[in-house]
């Protein structure tokens, strides 16, 4: 994810674009850049100074202040690397061959490859990696004298995600802002206007935005801002009043990050699939670029992680032996590395991180989650990130052997494609959960129980729940109850038993029956339509009948908001629970 900003008007543009950078910080951070329309001077071509830095946004706010271009019409990026590293000269803004239109991008371009393919056949250069650089060349190959038209032209070719502001130098008074599967607003200032990824952006400035829709375009003059579909028609767009300060901007309007962050989900686990699968199943991962011959030697799968990625390490092993037949484990990342272990020359070793920063690991190439920062220490958006991540991995490995049938392959991209909107479903039932969750947040201790899958997600379910509400919670998988744990239970122990459908479902309803003899409170999560547990568990929350892999996502969201409602209803501090840190980088 990354932050954009815009702006038009009658004050010096560059103080602005920094102010605003800094304020957009939180969306990406490894480069930053900023293009500014300096001042036309009589008899001269109207230039545009462009600054970047491959560091912070603090770095090119040095170079600003000891070069300060001169404008009012100006454009910024503050940058969450996903196509090329973060450099210099993949930095934004990027510009066309002529150095005249200036782009900043939030989003991915799926099918830049082949955009960037016939615009070098065309003659256009490309000295950047980024999949962003296309946009302005395209906007360049299709201008005829009209900038808009251009741009209108050039977005209708573009698949992916785009949140995008961009000027010509040929057009001083134009500002130009779109997008497509990523946000943006434009504020309304007093005779001044901003183009920003979020509100967040530019809440010191106006309080007065329009939200562009899917696939819109808005074209910022002095004399205000027309917004419009691809084909040029006008939409008329409600402008809304926002009444927060800078700090609840950063939150979106909501109370933590941790809560804006589950809400992100759908778009996570939609970008997490983004321009990577195909409607045959076929999955390709463009910074992971591994050919099949050599995906075909592999013989087994090692997947290391640390707490909730190892919790997604422990799904990834599941399903890649489900789809794949391929021999899997999942290791603590700390125990692995100091043990004397066994791995082989073909196995394929995943090491799963949400920083990338925690000890114990090092890799050879990644899988990027492209889910954006994640500020709260919980980690709740990147989990489903890494299980979507790991899903596309094993349906790769599963295609390269032939593991799994086209038929199959179908049902799977079917169920990963309806997923975003599934869990939207479970966001929307908020209300539900905050019931149970102010029900239960009285107990002292909770046990979690989970079959296949919903091992896992019971381990996680108990860690969320822990982590930020300080109760006592332990993961075990059904089978594990009888070993042990369900000494534990009473009538003050509850127990979030997961029955959704599965191969090992009727094994669960026969550990809730186990459960409820021992008189432990049951909340249960099973499938709607299943009524094997009306009467028998405490309360029932229903999920919709999903695959079984689908189906450990949503129960993972239902879970986190469960814990983030309990962990509110004790007054915990959410998103920086005491003791923790969001990346641990000691042993
Ligand atoms: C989980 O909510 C915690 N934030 C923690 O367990 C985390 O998953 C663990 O420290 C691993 O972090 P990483 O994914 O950044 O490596």
């Amino acid at each position: 994810m990354c932050g954009i900003i815009g702006y038009l008007g009658d004050r010096e543009a560059t103080p602005i674009l920094m102010e605003s950078l800094k304020r957009l910080e939180y969306r990406g951070y490894d480069s930053a850049g900023v293009a500014v329309l300096e001042l036309p001077k009589a008899g001269h071509a109207n230039r545009t100074s462009i600054t970047k830095s491959e560091a912070k946004v603090d770095t090119l706010i040095e170079k600003l202040e000891a070069n300060m271009p001169s404008g009012k019409l100006g454009i910024g990026h503050t940058r969450w690397a996903t196509h090329g590293k973060p450099t210099y000269i993949n930095a934004h803004p990027h510009t066309d061959c002529h150095g005249k239109i200036f782009v900043v991008h939030n989003g991915i371009i799926e099918n830049f490859a082949e955009l960037k393919a016939e615009l070098e056949a065309a003659g256009h250069e490309f000295p950047s990696e980024t999949d962003t650089e296309v946009v302005p060349h395209l906007i360049e190959a299709n201008y005829k004298g009209d900038f808009l038209a251009a741009v209108r032209a050039a977005l209708k070719r573009i698949k992916g995600a785009y949140a995008l502001a961009m000027f010509s130098s040929d057009d001083p008074e134009l500002l130009v802002g779109a997008r497509l599967n990523a946000p943006l607003v434009v504020g309304l200032g007093d005779g001044e206007y901003y183009i920003a990824s979020d509100i967040t952006a530019i809440i010191p400035y106006t309080k007065r935005v329009l939200v562009l829709g899917e696939g819109e375009v808005a074209a910022v003059t002095p004399l205000g801002a027309e917004v419009s579909t691809l084909d040029g028609v006008t939409v008329k767009s409600k402008v809304v009043h926002v009444d927060w300060d800078v700090a609840q901007a950063q939150k979106g309007g909501f109370p933590h990050f941790m809560l804006k962050e589950i809400h992100e989900s759908p778009e996570a686990v939609a970008n997490a699939m983004r321009g990577r699968l195909t409607d045959d199943g076929a999955v390709t991962f463009r910074e992971f670029d591994v050919p099949d011959d050599q995906l075909k030697g592999i013989t087994d799968v090692l997947l290391l992680g640390m707490g909730t990625s190892l919790h997604a390490a422990m799904i990834g092993e599941y399903v890649i032996e489900d789809w794949v037949g391929l021999p899997a484990r999942a290791e603590d990342a700390s125990e692995f590395r100091y043990r004397r272990p066994t791995v082989g020359d073909h196995t394929l070793n995943v090491v799963i991180t949400q920083s990338g920063e925690t000890a114990d690991r090092d890799a050879d190439g990644a899988i990027y989650l492209h889910s954006g920062p994640e500020i709260g220490v919980a980690s709740t958006k990147t989990l489903l990130a890494h299980m979507i991540s790991l899903y596309l991995l094993a349906l790769r490995l599963a295609t390269v052997d032939g593991r799994v049938s086209l038929e199959r392959r179908g049902e799977l991209v079917e169920a990963l494609r309806a997923l975003p909107d599934q869990v939207r479903g479970i966001l929307a039932r908020d209300k539900e959960i905050v019931e149970l969750a102010h029900k239960y947040s009285g107990y002292r201790n909770f046990m979690f129980a989970g079959r296949g899958l919903d091992y896992p997600v019971a381990l996680e379910g108990a860690l969320k729940l822990k982590e930020i509400s300080y109760i006592h919670a332990e993961g075990t998988s059904g089978g594990l109850l009888k070993h042990g744990p369900i000494a534990l239970l009473d009538e003050q122990f509850p127990v979030v038993a997961i029955c959704t459908a599965s191969a090992t479902k009727d094994k669960m309803v026969s550990n809730v029956h186990e459960i409820v003899a021992r008189s432990a409170p049951v909340l249960a999560l099973v499938t709607e339509g299943d009524h094997s547990l009306d009467g028998v568990a405490t309360d029932i929350f229903r999920m919709p009948a999903v695959e079984e892999a689908a189906s450990a996502v949503l129960n993972t969201v239902m879970l986190q908001l469960f814990a983030y409602h309990v962990a509110v209803k004790l007054g915990q501090n959410v998103d920086q629970p005491r003791n923790l840190a969001k990346t641990v980088t000691v042993e």
